[in-house]
């Protein structure tokens, strides 16, 4: 079996050591004589999985004595409801900074529930290859909270410094780019992230919440929704997805065998380098739209000089054995997503193709 290169935007690439552990175990776990699969959510194998899960998740993201962890199903989509539905209160307003498609569906959700601003919104001709500037954020101090999208999965921006909301609770959507580099938890009163990107299969939302602003939450909500009973209930509320609950721990155990968020930022600013690098020096070829400021480690997004080109190079790359580089169906061009689990290795054999590429077609 020849395995590829994987540069989906999620899921996506998964660490090589993680799937032959899982592939290794998934007949007998642990010498239990059953899967993992095959386990009670409520026996100790699982219960003891999950909580080494959750406690290695607020190891990584350093969460402060004041914040809790917590998984719930549903995906990062459920969070964008499930935060307003929980914190937006009757006669409340909460701000959102609109910088992509996600971060906009976010809003949407919330507005489905009370009100909710854009307090900021960089769209230039419907495409958001940049960032809003501090002068352009149009705060509400009264704000329930503001919401932010670190890292912009489909256009390829990705803060890199948090805007001051000068006190007002900050909730983060960390989908795309959660423990690539530190998570700076205690700026923040609450975290988000569906796993399929850094953190292993999909379905599973990772969730880090500041106690004291929970405890602000509303409480006429359906249980299921509900982030205090989830937190009571050590994420065991009802039955978890525990195979993707497993996979997730096995995945943060191999980012602290690899440094941790420190050593995720460092091979993955590497890794960007290269890819930009090649991006620039090739820049009579490939054009990379997002504002150098703006750039994601995470998702880089670019162009060739026409659209059979773009085809030609996604296609020609799946021969070279390396897959998922089609942009996203709303924008075209092509897209390297260069998750935790990619390695520089994969990030040069893409930059030696691109020079190839570009010799023999431009
Ligand atoms: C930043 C961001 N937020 C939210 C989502 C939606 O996640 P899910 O499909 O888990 O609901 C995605 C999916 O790609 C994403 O990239």
């Amino acid at each position: 079996m020849t395995r590829k290169i994987v540069f989906n935007a999620g899921p996506s690439a998964l660490p090589l050591p993680v799937l032959e552990r899982a592939k290794e175990e998934l007949l007998d776990f642990e010498g239990t004589g059953l899967s993992i699969l095959e386990h009670s959510h409520r026996g100790k194998a699982f219960t003891r999985v999950s909580e080494e899960t959750l406690a290695l998740f607020s190891e990584l993201m350093e969460l402060p004595k004041t914040h809790s962890a917590l998984f719930v199903q549903g995906g990062a989509s459920l969070q964008f409801a499930m935060l307003a539905m929980n914190f937006l209160k009757p006669g409340a307003s909460a701000d959102y900074l609109v910088t992509g498609h996600w971060a906009k569906l976010a809003l949407q959700e919330a507005r489905r529930l009370g009100t909710a601003r854009a307090a900021a919104d960089c769209a230039e001709k419907g495409a958001y290859v940049r960032l809003p500037r501090a002068g352009e954020l149009a705060l509400d101090p009264k704000a329930a909270y503001v919401h932010l999208t670190t890292n912009n999965t489909i256009f390829g921006t990705q803060w890199a410094e948090y805007p001051d909301v000068k006190g007002v609770p900050l909730v983060a959507d960390m989908s795309s780019d959660i423990l690539s580099r530190p998570a700076q938890a205690s700026k923040f009163a609450l975290i988000y992230a569906g796993a399929q990107k850094n953190l292993g299969p999909a379905g599973l939302a990772l969730v880090a919440v500041n106690r004291d602003w929970l405890k602000q939450a509303r409480t006429d909500v359906p249980d299921i929704l509900r982030y205090q009973i989830h937190l009571d209930k050590q994420s065991l509320y009802h039955t978890p997805p525990t195979f993707a609950v497993y996979l997730a721990g096995l995945v943060l155990k191999w980012i602290k065998e690899n440094g941790g968020a420190v050593g995720m930022a460092k091979r993955n600013e590497e890794k960007a380098g290269l890819l930009y690098g090649a991006l620039d020096r090739l820049s009579g070829f490939y054009r990379a739209p997002v504002a150098k400021e703006a750039r994601s480690r995470m998702n880089v997004v670019f162009r060739l000089p026409s659209e059979e080109l773009d085809e030609a190079f996604v296609a020609e790359a799946g021969k070279a054995g390396m897959t998922g580089l089609k942009g996203h169906r709303s924008t075209g061009g092509v897209r390297a997503s260069l998750y935790n689990a990619v390695s520089r290795r994969d990030v040069e054999t893409l930059v030696s193709f691109m020079d190839d590429f570009a010799r023999k077609r431009g």
